[in-house]
């Protein structure tokens, strides 16, 4: 089984060369989306994930964590809470700034989202350096809340995110599928 949704969700990325720079293979996942069999496949697994590790609330890191981690917030029966790009929130807010390869940036979260006893599942489509998610499990432990995981689509082994957020997570899963 596991075997099947991991060759079907596979076949619903393509590889785009040179994309958004020369050098980088983008792994777009417009045509999961588009694929209802392939998108609730993904939905599910990530659902399943919320509901085995105890998750009260789903975190989507902007922007392709916002258009996978609504409908797992809906169907796990949870919560859904944007993390945004510094900026975008409109109330009170709590902010993270992490490093780039060059410069560094800046994620948010409303302060009034999150609170003690709340256990978060992080989602986004993909796991590269660590540095996005990373700083979000930073910004939930600032929140006095916990780290249920981190659930992503795929994660680029090549850039060592892994470990990275292994020692972010104390013990938290870090799931790929
Ligand atoms: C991409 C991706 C992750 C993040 C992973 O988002 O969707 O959120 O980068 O990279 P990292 O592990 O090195 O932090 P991007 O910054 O392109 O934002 P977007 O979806 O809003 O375009």
């Amino acid at each position: 089984e596991t075997t099947d949704i991991t060759t079907l969700l596979l076949s619903r990325i393509r590889d785009v060369a040179d994309y958004p720079e020369p050098g980088v293979m983008f792994k777009d996942i417009t045509p999961l989306l588009a694929d209802p069999a392939a998108f609730t496949a993904l939905t599910d697994a990530f659902a399943e994930i919320a509901e085995r590790t105890g998750a009260t609330k789903v975190v989507g890191l902007e922007a392709r964590g916002f258009i996978l981690g609504a409908p797992v917030a809906v169907r796990a029966g949870l919560g859904f809470i944007p993390v945004r790009k510094a900026g975008k929130l409109p109330g009170a807010t709590l902010g993270q700034a992490y490093d780039l390869e060059y410069g560094s940036a800046e994620i948010e979260v409303h302060a009034e989202d999150l609170a003690a006893g709340d256990r978060v599942l992080i989602v986004d489509d993909v796991l590269a350096t660590g540095g996005t998610a990373e700083a979000s499990i930073q910004l939930i432990h600032r929140a006095g809340a916990q780290v249920a995981g981190v659930a992503v689509l795929m994660e680029l082994g090549f850039l060592a995110g892994r470990p990275r957020l292994e020692a972010a997570l104390g013990g938290a899963p870090l799931e790929s599928l």
